[in-house]
């Protein structure tokens, strides 16, 4: 269900109009829906229900301790690739117990910041990365929980800087190279070999490609049972695609049946690490219009949010939906929209239908959610935006709009 309705011709978030918020808060604004973020959380953690497994929600997407919160609260864990994220997770009240830490560069005081906390695991990346965890594990007295990140050498299918999974992919340790890597942990009194990961790329829309990974890691739990090591955790990452435009991804139930059936065991914990499917569609990012400025060549509607704001279209051509927050009845025709950053690519949509707009009035992007505010910058010196949470009929601000002092924090003269 659509969080985001009109009621007569005015947009709203749950039952509260978009309007109010803009008002109150200002804009440009990130508007969450609890019920839409709760929502889809639940409903991935339940397409899992009957086999043993662990959700862990993946930070990057959106880290408001506000959702993160949520997450602790659904009794769900996380998946984290910094200690800023580790930080964030246990600050919101996720137990390191429930906190896998992946990431190609984990610095060495990252590891000892998360062997202090006792993570769940270590999605281990690179022999050497093995090493350095060992190293720190056997300094501190401690036994670190490991799992190798395999790269599966499979195309998911997305745009190409979200595809991890393809052997010349910085991520992941290569296949083949695996056995060797856990015949080391196994003879390593410092760590243990919990598990086995793989994470293949983001925004899929199809499950065969999670398919194909899953028989690749089958056949290497296979092996690596016959060199004596028995993992706990398989984590197949996270991945799957949402609705921004005309796309049909397979829904949560659909990718979990499928999945369960392609790993066909109950004597593993499946781990997942969803972020996309939960938070990218529990958001709009709302924003007000400048101006409207017709050339001979375009119509462009200048917003005040900007490719700062909300990076993907720039970034990766991504589309986002943009709708006007008061239906007007105007008959709509292209227009770039487009923000105030000094960039040719500063743009959140091309030749997109919009009806007549002017100043003062708001439009809403929607799918705003996952990799918003997260990969919002100060570009151009622009304060980030404000983050609300709307409940119900009421809404609360869960990130202040920065100020023109914070702007400046930590600088010297
Ligand atoms: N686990 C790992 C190890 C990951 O690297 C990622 C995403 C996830 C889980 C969550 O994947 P999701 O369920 O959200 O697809 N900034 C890009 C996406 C980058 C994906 C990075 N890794 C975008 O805006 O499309």
């Amino acid at each position: 269900m659509d969080h985001f309705r009109y009621r007569g011709s005015e947009l709203c978030a749950e039952d509260v109009p978009l309007s109010r918020i803009a008002r109150e808060v200002g804009t440009p604004a990130f508007v969450y829906s609890s019920a839409a973020f709760e929502g889809r959380l639940s409903a991935f953690d339940r397409a899992f229900a009957g086999v043993p497994h662990l959700v862990c929600y993946s930070v990057k997407v959106a880290s408001n301790l506000a959702l993160l919160a949520k997450v602790a609260r659904a009794g769900l864990g996380a998946d984290i690739v910094s200690g800023g994220e580790l930080f964030r997770a246990l600050r919101a009240g996720i137990p390191a117990g429930k906190v896998v830490f992946s990431g190609v560069g984990k610095t060495a005081a990252e590891i000892a910041e998360a062997l202090e906390a006792g993570i769940m695991m270590f999605n281990v990346e690179s022999g050497p990365e093995l090493d350095l965890i060992s190293r720190i594990a056997r300094d501190k007295g401690k036994r670190a929980p490991v799992a190798l990140r395999v790269n599966p050498d499979v195309d998911p299918g997305t745009h190409p800087y979200v595809a991890t999974g393809l052997k010349e992919s910085k991520f992941g340790v290569p296949i083949g190279e695996a056995l060797g890597l856990y015949a080391r942990a196994r003879d390593d009194a410092a760590l243990e070999a919990v598990g086995l990961d793989c994470h293949i790329g983001s925004q899929l829309t199809s499950v065969s490609p999670f398919v194909a990974a899953v028989g690749r890691l089958k056949a290497l739990l296979a092996s690596l049972a016959g060199q004596g090591v028995k993992v706990r955790f398989l984590d197949l990452g996270g991945g799957l695609g949402i609705t921004y435009d005309a796309e049909t991804p397979p829904g949560p139930a659909e990718y979990a049946e499928e999945i369960v059936r392609a790993v066909g065991r109950e004597d593993l914990v499946l781990v997942l690490e969803p972020g996309r499917v939960v938070a990218g569609n529990s958001c709009v990012l709302l924003v007000g219009v400048l101006y409207e400025k017709v050339t001979p060549e375009k119509r462009f509607v200048v917003t005040d949010g900007a490719m700062n704001d909300l990076i993907r279209p720039s970034l990766y051509g991504a589309f986002h939906g943009i709708v006007p927050v008061a239906e007007n009845g105007g008959v709509p025709s292209p227009a770039n929209v487009v923000g105030p950053v000094c960039e040719s690519g500063d743009f959140l949509a091309k030749d997109r239908p919009l009806p007549p707009v002017g100043p003062g009035d708001l439009l809403a992007v929607r799918s705003a959610g996952a990799y918003g505010f997260s990969m919002s910058s100060n570009y151009n010196s622009r304060p980030r935006s404000a983050e609300v949470l709307v409940e119900g009929a009421s809404f609360r601000v869960i990130r202040a709009r920065e100020t023109r002092e914070d702007l400046i924090r930590g600088e010297n003269i």
